[in-house]
């Protein structure tokens, strides 16, 4: 069934656990995460971002989610990642999403509240809840003395501030992370005291970790073994995630890890069979990949196997 993703973090809060989003640009990527999501019986946040609907074209892509929900009897949100205005979040509203980001993070703190808060009464008029964020995503390599990291990363007091005075229902934070394939250029470290502060004075509320991909160095390898060039690529670590997921975090975005799993895959078919050039020969090999990481991840990262 759709369904709005409120039931779900509330018990992902409880249970301390987190659920997947998974960003979705095709139809083997969505069946794959689909799939995987089924046979560990997750919950599950299948999101579409403004590039994706703008590649996959927005009916077909709310077709093929339709498609996997009538398929399914697992429960499943559609949202939007990283709506940068009230248009595309209202048309997201109009067209049957159950939640929608508002990204407002690059705006300053006044401004980011007021459009906020304006997708937030548009949404829950219409049932539909909301993604906010606070901070600005980067590499804590990025952010060099303390003063920068706290320009950028999220400020708990204003955090407070902020969901109180929007209404929002979840809010995406910065404490290290960030979007892409290049996380890191040291040790991978994350603020959690940062984190944990955030959950202290917002307790039970659902907290979402963007950038969270793990970029698993099997994938990595076999891409730069079969011609790729990724060199250097890194990610959050898993225990890290499992850590994350333990506290305050309910939603854990996931994209990265869906292309490289896919591109690792697609590349080693046509090496190891340049013959081969029905798309069904390396689209299958790959949808496979994204099952198979998915499921990993749902089962021993984020640890919501078994909570439909
Ligand atoms: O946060 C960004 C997501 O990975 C979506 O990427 O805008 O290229 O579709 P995209
Ligand atoms: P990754 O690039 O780490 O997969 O992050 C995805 C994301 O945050 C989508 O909003
Ligand atoms: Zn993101
Ligand atoms: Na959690």
């Amino acid at each position: 069934a759709l369904v709005t993703s409120k039931e779900m973090f509330r018990k992902a809060y409880e249970g301390n656990y987190a659920i997947g989003a998974f960003n979705v640009n095709n139809m083997e990527i969505i069946q794959g995460i689909v799939s995987a999501a089924q046979i560990e019986k997750a919950p599950l946040i299948l999101q579409v971002s403004a590039g994706a609907r703008k590649y996959a074209n927005p009916i077909y892509l709310r077709k093929l989610v339709e498609a996997a929900i009538e398929e399914t009897d697992l429960p499943i949100v559609l949202h939007l990642d990283h709506g940068e205005n009230f248009e595309i979040c209202k048309a997201c509203v109009d067209d049957g999403f159950t939640s929608v980001m508002i990204d407002g993070s690059s705006l300053p703190f006044e401004e980011n509240i007021a459009l906020t808060k304006k997708v937030v009464d548009y949404a829950h008029e219409r049932g539909v809840v909301v993604e906010a964020e606070l901070g600005r995503l980067a590499g804590i390599e990025d952010a060099v003395n303390v003063s920068e990291k706290d320009a950028t990363f999220t400020d708990p007091d204003q955090a407070v501030e902020f969901v109180e005075r929007t209404g929002v229902d979840s809010l995406a934070i910065a404490i290290g992370t960030s979007h892409g394939a290049f996380k890191f250029k040291g040790e991978p470290r994350l603020d959690f005291e940062r984190l944990e502060k955030i959950t202290n004075m917002l307790p039970n509320f659902p907290i979402v970790l963007h950038g969270a991909s793990s970029v698993p160095q099997e994938f990595v390898e076999l891409t730069n073994k079969y011609g790729g060039k990724v060199p250097g690529a890194q990610g959050v670590p898993e225990e890290m995630l499992r850590e994350a997921a333990k506290l305050g975090v309910c939603k854990i975005n996931i994209d990265t890890d869906l292309r490289l799993a896919l591109t690792a895959s697609i590349r080693k078919t046509f090496t190891e069979t340049p013959e081969a050039f029905d798309p069904r020969k390396y689209l299958g090999p790959g949808r496979q990949a994204i099952q198979d990481m998915v499921q990993h991840k749902i089962k021993n990262v984020l640890g919501c196997s078994n909570k439909i």
